[in-house]
């Protein structure tokens, strides 16, 4: 087969690096990719949104399935685009549909899907610019914190987590009239604030039937402790100590088995990855937020314990036989840890050589932000390298990973010393 994968960041270099171990791959391309992505297969230079380079690209190289690997083009319509064009129509996507991708896309269309298929999640109410008095007194008749989410895209930083009633209310006021986040504050959540700890759930589906792929856990704050500001995320470990088998037992049957057949239900095609972003509520799994792709930088622990052959399970996606494929797991852990610029998540300098990274011969350095200069690998990005590995636990593969780290050297360099602090 030959592969078009769309996306730059580690999660697509982990993506690259398990499609390029397969028995099916004849040829494969990213698009923009990474100066990590170049090792497994062929960089392409245009942008993953540019539906009609991703077609040009597809026609001339005769592209046999294209794998998505952010949330955009997704939310803007990938799939429905290659199905409404008869030269491309017989190339599957995998990815949802941009109805599916409404999931990660649109915060009240996700509230709605949950609370038509009861599944577990916050309370909530939306509210627009025409109702913001009622959406005042909502959070005068709630007690804090009060959750304030954005319904649409905002990179990551549509949440507000406020403990005054007197803020959130000046922050909905912000959001919903004075466009806080642009089109996508149009309309906001609010939400009751659950208490508990967080894990990354995540299924492959044909729409039929779905594959579990490994939990994950991922750190999203820049300091130690889970402090600071909220990063794009500085590392995950897999599998989840908490995560046991009778916790997954609860997630599969509220959650997962219920969100793939409302999907079915509803007719809204869904043909790839869900992930379940939950929170363990004393015991019980609620539904934090949905997304239509794989999380970064979970994919970089989920993906190196994938033992099957990832091309097999996307051609069952494509031809609705996934049920019929094998999917198997190492038993091994794995943990990664991101390198970042210094200064991130605010502002940071690139163009920062990376040296010694062929110097680790114990870990799997994904690239998140590189981009290369001739043989030289320079900083491009906030996140630069999730340095993943495996142990027979999580300590050990958190060793490996520090002993690995070690040997990376660029100008600013930062990361967490303390993943798995509050799970080991
Ligand atoms: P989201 O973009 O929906 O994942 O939200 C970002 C982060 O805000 C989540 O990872 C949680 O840590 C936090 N969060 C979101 N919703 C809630 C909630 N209802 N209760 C507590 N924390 C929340
Ligand atoms: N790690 C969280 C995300 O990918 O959204």
């Amino acid at each position: 087969m030959k592969i078009l994968l769309l996306g730059s960041g580690g999660r697509e270099h982990a993506l690259a690096w398990k499609i390029a171990q397969s028995s099916m791959l004849d040829e494969l391309f990213i698009a923009p990719g990474n100066a990590g992505t170049r090792n497994h297969g062929k960089n392409l230079a245009f942008s993953p949104t540019d539906f009609e380079s991703v077609k040009k690209h597809v026609l001339e190289l005769s592209i046999d399935m294209v794998v998505v690997g952010p949330e955009e083009p997704l939310v803007m319509g990938i799939y429905d685009y290659f199905l409404g064009d008869p030269e491309l129509r017989k190339v599957p996507v995998i990815g949802p549909s941009q109805l599916g991708a409404q999931l990660e896309g649109s915060k009240d269309f996700a509230k709605q899907f949950m609370s038509r298929h009861n599944i577990p999640t916050a309370k909530y109410a939306t509210f627009t610019q025409e109702t913001l008095e009622e959406g005042l007194n909502f959070l005068a008749n709630m007690k804090g914190p009060y959750v304030l989410k954005a319904d649409g895209l905002a990179a990551g930083k549509g949440v507000l987590i406020i403990k005054e009633l007197e803020e959130a209310k000046s922050e909905l006021t912000s959001m919903l009239s004075h466009a806080k986040f642009g089109n996508a504050s149009k309309k906001v959540v609010i939400e009751q604030f659950l208490t508990g700890i967080e894990l990354s759930v995540f299924v492959l589906t044909d729409g039929e039937s779905f594959k579990l792929l490994p939990e994950a856990k991922d750190y999203k704050r820049i300091g130690e402790g889970d402090t600071g500001l909220n990063t794009g995320g500085m590392g995950a470990i897999s599998p989840v100590p908490f995560a046991d088998a009778a916790f997954m037992d609860k997630v599969h049957n509220r959650i997962i088995v219920p969100t793939v057949k409302g999907l079915k239900n509803e007719m809204i095609p869904y043909k790839g990855f869900i992930f379940f972003g939950l929170i363990n509520v004393k015991g019980d799994p609620y539904v934090i937020e949905y997304n239509c792709r794989l999380g970064d930088p979970e994919t970089e622990v989920v993906i190196p314990r994938l033992k099957s052959d990832i091309l097999d399970l996307f051609e069952g996606v494509a031809t609705n036989t996934l049920s019929e494929r094998d999917i198997e797991f190492f038993d091994k852990s794995a943990a990664t840890v991101m390198m970042v610029s210094g200064g991130y998540p605010e502002a940071y300098e690139k163009g920062k050589t990376i040296y010694g990274i062929n110097s680790v011969l114990e870990s799997i350095v994904f690239h998140a932000g590189t981009s290369s200069d001739g043989p030289s690998v320079l900083t491009a990005g906030g996140r630069v390298l999730s340095v993943t590995s495996y142990g027979r636990n999580l300590d050990a593969a958190l060793e490996k990973t520090y002993d690995s780290i070690a040997k990376i050297t660029f100008d600013g360099a930062y990361f967490r010393k303390d993943l798995g602090f509050d799970v080991l």
